[in-house]
């Protein structure tokens, strides 16, 4: 793309053999357009701008991006929460997960080749979703499930591994198991709800009024609205809870995400407590694409923004009731 730029501002004036020259020592490094922020604050801290391409270190690889899942954690990140806590540096660019082809490999990567469309969860170092090019490590990466489109694979890694680290690396939820999923409308909720299936539990779910219907839809046994109906009075005796003390049986578990148990009360319950920071693996992304193109788990996303809109994409997700998951296309594909 740069070639062509250079041909037509000076096409007319310089000679075929100047034109076919290589690029040398001096040519500017190759560029990219991506969200970038300044500094913490609300969403019109996000700016579509040009800014250096990324190079895949020896264990990496460069992902030419096609869609960019959004998450809360990028708005946290955005705001300076989490941020501050992970020693961030400006400039910074957002985005947890993505879909694309590998562009280049760095030379000790070994699983993939330029072209392979894959999809990766990005670590917090790696960061860096919402942008045409981004660096992943080679373990953090797995071939994109083939039955579905880079926009519904873009919404797979962060939601649907933590979803699995906490059912079933976390709690080993076995057959027959009883849990319960709250949110299960949203990102994370609406993957382990088809996760708990794939394992053959029983699956109680929560969401608003609105959105029962699609809790019954990704396989919920029972949807509870947590606008009318209090969970507790309708819910007792679960082996496994993604959320909240007094419904899980002795010897049960409680996953949270979103903060540490409180010791006592998981004594006072008889019961056990992990909290989870989900982690980008490659082994779980491929246990995933089977999945989903065995039909068993379907990612269901709501809305598309491009790139360029970020900030309206992170507006809907602070609203915490997106529907499924919500994407940035970053880059026209085939759907396949
Ligand atoms: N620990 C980790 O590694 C990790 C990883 C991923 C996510 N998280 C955290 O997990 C949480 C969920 O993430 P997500 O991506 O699934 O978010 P999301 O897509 O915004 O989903 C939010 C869900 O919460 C429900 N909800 C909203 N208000 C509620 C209320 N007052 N009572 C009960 N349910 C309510 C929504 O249902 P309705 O729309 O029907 O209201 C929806 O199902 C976030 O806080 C996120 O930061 C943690």
């Amino acid at each position: 793309m740069r070639i062509s730029v250079v041909l037509s501002v000076i096409g007319a004036v310089v000679t075929s053999s100047f034109l076919a020259a290589p690029a040398t020592a001096q040519s500017p490094p190759p560029t990219m357009k991506a969200i970038v922020s300044h500094s913490y604050g609300g969403p019109d801290v996000l700016k579509y701008e040009d800014v250096p391409r990324p190079q895949p270190k020896q264990d990496e690889i460069l992902i030419q991006v096609m869609a960019a899942g959004v998450n809360p954690v990028d708005t946290y990140i955005r705001q300076g929460y989490v941020g501050k806590m992970i020693g961030k540096q400006f400039p910074l660019i957002l985005g947890m997960e993505v879909s694309g082809v590998v562009e280049k490999t760095g030379s000790m990567v070994s699983k993939f080749e330029p072209g392979d469309a894959i999809y990766s969860y990005l670590s917090f170092e790696e960061e860096g979703g919402y942008a045409q090019f981004a660096v992943a490590k080679e373990s953090h990466a797995a071939l994109k499930p083939k039955t579905i489109d880079f926009e519904k694979a873009a919404a797979v890694p962060l939601a649907a591994t933590t979803a699995w680290q906490a059912l079933v690396e976390k709690a080993q939820l076995s057959p027959g198991q009883i849990v319960l999923i709250h949110g299960g409308s949203g990102g994370v909720g609406s993957f382990a709800i088809q996760i708990a299936k794939v394992r053959r539990a029983k699956v109680i779910a929560t969401a608003s009024t609105q959105h029962q219907q699609f809790l019954k839809q990704l396989g919920a046994d029972q949807a509870i609205d947590y606008t009318t109906t209090k969970f507790e009075d309708v819910v007792k005796d679960v082996d496994v809870v993604l959320g909240s003390y007094g419904v899980v049986k002795k010897g049960g578990i409680i996953v949270s995400i979103t903060g540490q148990r409180d010791p006592g009360e998981l004594e006072k319950h008889g019961i056990r407590g992990a909290s989870l920071r989900a982690h980008p693996d490659a082994v779980v992304l491929e246990e995933l694409a089977k999945l989903i193109d065995a039909g068993k788990i379907k990612p269901v996303v709501s809305q598309v923004f491009p790139l360029a809109d970020a900030a309206k994409a992170q507006e809907q997700i602070a609203s915490h009731h997106t529907l499924g998951k919500i994407v940035l296309e970053v880059a026209a594909a085939p759907k396949s």
